[in-house]
């Protein structure tokens, strides 16, 4: 496998600062190392760089930083496009906005392909607000509504090339959804496998599906990693902690199926908040977290390793 690495320092789709050391913190954690060590070459793209900002002004006035969103969602499409010809780009965020432009920049490729676009969002929230229905006013909260073509974004944020079919996208690990959110999800037959779901059946079923659908599908597979998915004990470093997210062998165990499929085409990382991982456990897991993805087995027992008696 053939990786790009991109750097997306976004700060300002996040209600608090820090995201923009993101990717600084997955490198000083050995993201590059860790998968040039399992064999895959890793190109290095270095840092995306915003695009001038124009004046925007929206009737929501709770919106912030919509000129630098628009700047660098342009930006970041243009480089998902280039970069997802024959490789896989692995953007590092930066808060979840980046995924507005990744997203964007990926349905285009799949276009120019010919193949579908499946999108596994792994995150506590669904981030399927339009710029009318926030009440935040963060960003980070609307890039999946974007992609999938929800309506009010069109001359606000850069109008997209193509969508992102909204029943091709499963969101997991769900548990902080917006009353607007929830209505929207259900109109356009988002699938969602929340974590009260996920509880009770557990996780190899629901992501056993959706990449078997993939491969009958021939799809292209993006992964969209929220560090909220992840459990606050074991990833504080987020600005959006919600508590009762996935235990590590949760995460792990839909890193090995994804490993084991190997459908995956794409992936961000993101909401990292490297201010709030005093101590890098969270950096270093997000890392352990993309060895598995990208391969590495959780026991390696070799052959010559199995219990063989000779004397
Ligand atoms: N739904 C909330 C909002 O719109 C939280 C969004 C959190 N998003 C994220 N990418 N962490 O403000
Ligand atoms: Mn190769
Ligand atoms: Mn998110
Ligand atoms: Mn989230």
């Amino acid at each position: 496998m053939h990786c790009t690495i991109i750097d997306a320092p976004v700060r300002d789709g996040a209600g608090r600062a820090g995201c923009d050391m993101g990717p600084g913190a997955l490198r000083a954690a050995g993201l590059i190392d860790a998968i040039s060590g399992l064999g895959h070459r890793v190109a290095d793209a270095g840092r995306i760089e915003r695009r001038p900002l124009r004046a925007i002004s929206h009737g929501n006035t709770a919106l912030k930083a919509l000129p630098e969103i628009a700047a660098w969602t342009e930006a970041l499409s243009e480089a998902a496009y280039a970069a997802s010809d024959g490789a896989m780009p692995i953007f590092l965020g930066g808060d979840h906005s980046i995924s507005a432009g990744t997203l964007a920049g990926l349905a285009r490729r799949a276009q120019t392909a010919g193949r579908p676009l499946f999108v596994l969002w792994l995150d506590a929230h669904p981030d399927f607000h339009t710029l009318e229905t926030t009440t935040s006013g963060n960003l980070h909260g609307i890039p999946l509504a974007y992609a999938a073509g929800r309506p009010g974004f069109a001359g606000y944020l850069p109008d997209l090339p193509a969508t992102v079919d909204p029943e091709r996208i499963c969101l997991f690990g769900i548990r902080s959804v917006d009353p607007a959110e929830r209505d929207a999800l259900n109109a356009a037959r988002v699938t969602v496998h929340d974590m009260r779901a996920i509880r009770r059946h557990g996780a190899a079923t629901p992501i056993g599906d959706f990449l078997a659908r993939i491969a009958r599908e021939d799809g292209l597979l993006h992964v969209s990693l929220d560090v909220d998915f992840l459990d606050p004990g074991i990833a504080p470093a987020v600005g959006t902690a919600v508590p009762g997210g996935a235990t590590l062998d949760e995460a792990r165990l839909v890193m090995a199926l994804l490993s084991q499929a190997g459908l995956v085409t794409s992936l961000d990382l993101v909401e990292l908040n490297p201010v709030l991982d005093g101590d890098g456990r969270t950096a270093r897991l997000i890392v352990d977290l993309v060895a598995d993805l990208m391969g590495r087995r959780i026991e390696r027992r070799p052959a010559t390793a199995r219990p063989t008696r000779s004397f």
